[in-house]
């Protein structure tokens, strides 16, 4: 994992659109009960940027991750291949996304490029096979 502090990581020249995005997107987070809010943005291959923020429920176990909304908007709109996620906190320190959502990500994007971004410009980069080695996939239903 590769963390820097201070400034974001540069990793091209639409950096900045994906980190807004994500940012508008935290924004609109619903979060009463953790009061951690999460935006997240995917870039697609065709260069579109969609933005998913976490959703909280009284019943706690009802949250939806912001990835995990973002995504859904996504194939939604009929983009189905990604390569670049922003996930942008409030947190100290960089936070990837959780297991659950590398799950749901790895569907569509196995090659994706995951960057987490702090409001105080704390940053990580890895790719999302880094963070989920050893996928559960379509592959590994016809093996049954
Ligand atoms: N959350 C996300 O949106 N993405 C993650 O990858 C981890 C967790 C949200 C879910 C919940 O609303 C809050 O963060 C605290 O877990």
């Amino acid at each position: 994992m590769k963390v820097s502090g201070g400034a974001t990581t540069s990793f091209g020249t639409e950096d900045g659109a994906l980190r807004d995005a994500a940012f508008a997107a935290l924004e609109q987070a619903y979060a009463p009960y953790s009061n951690f809010r999460v935006g997240a943005a995917l870039r697609a291959t065709d260069g579109t940027i969609i933005t998913g923020c976490n959703v909280e429920n009284a019943s706690y176990g009802g949250a939806l991750c912001a990835e995990q909304n973002a995504i859904a908007a996504a194939i939604a709109r009929g983009l189905r291949d990604f390569t670049e996620l922003m996930v942008v906190t409030e947190s100290d320190a960089p936070t990837p996304p959780c297991g659950f959502c590398r799950q749901i990500l790895v569907e569509f994007a196995p090659t994706l490029n995951v960057t987490s971004i702090t409001r105080s410009g704390r940053s990580a980069r890895w790719t999302l096979a880094e963070l989920l080695p050893h996928p559960f996939t379509s592959s590994s239903l016809t093996s049954a």
